[in-house]
């Protein structure tokens, strides 16, 4: 790619400069899907319509390997699951989302990959998915929801197993409004730690505001 100077922090993704700014691409044989440029093989990440991209441009690294299984809880209409789609090219991204707009702009994406397994579905109820999502190594959460800690263990209890880890974001205001921030992710980190080692925490600035990121790992 002309002018790119960038360097492959993990299979198919990379972060280097471009046009005088850093900037995030994942190599793909696929067309752009949100509006996003395409530079030859290489499909720019914007970091203001993806928290994951975000925390890579940010230099968090959560590694992804190319033949993981991935289960996708918000999937929306899959702007960040198109860039995980081209990492883990050999592996398995299984998508969960339940309100139809979105899902529709989605399905085009899974029908157009071959990695992609799409749930139309509630992620509040695993049970109704388990035939479909095999046990995962990673479980990706982004849901925005009161319950959502609630939730993400669920189906940890369903798809996980030891050592699989997990991202989840969380926006203190989606889960009570009336309280301090900062008391609400303490909350939130505190509930985790019973099934979780917590591998990592931090904001998404300046990218997201109101929001934060945890990395886990499953204790099983
Ligand atoms: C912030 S958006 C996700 C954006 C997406 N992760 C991305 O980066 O491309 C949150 C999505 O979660 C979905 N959602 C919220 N609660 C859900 C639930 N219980 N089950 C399935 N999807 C849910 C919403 O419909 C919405 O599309």
């Amino acid at each position: 790619m002309r002018d790119f100077q960038g360097t492959e922090i993990m299979h198919n993704l990379f972060i280097g400069s471009y046009d005088g700014k850093k900037r995030l691409f994942t190599k793909s044989g696929y067309p752009p899907h949100y509006g996003e440029r395409k530079i030859g093989d290489l499909r720019e990440w914007m970091p203001q319509r993806s928290k994951l991209g975000a925390l890579f441009l940010k230099g968090k690294i959560v590694r992804f390997e190319r033949d993981m299984k991935v289960l996708y809880l918000g999937c929306a209409s899959g702007t960040t699951a198109s860039h995980l789609s081209d990492i883990i090219d050999r592996g398995i991204l299984y998508c969960v989302e339940y309100s139809a707009k979105p899902f529709q702009k989605f399905l085009k994406l899974a029908m157009e990959r071959k990695n992609i397994i799409p749930i139309f579905g509630d992620a509040s109820k695993p049970e109704n998915y388990s035939g479909i999502v095999e046990k995962v190594d990673f479980i990706y959460q982004d849901i925005a929801q009161r319950n959502q800690v609630e939730i993400f263990v669920r189906n940890f209890e369903f798809f996980g197993r030891q050592g699989s880890e997990g991202l989840i974001f969380v926006k203190a205001r989606s889960i009570d409004s009336a309280r301090d921030p900062e008391e609400v992710y303490s909350d939130v980190i505190e509930k985790l730690e019973s099934h979780f080692k917590i591998l990592n925490t931090g904001d998404l600035l300046p990218y997201h505001k109101d929001h934060i990121y945890i990395h886990s790992r499953w204790r099983g």
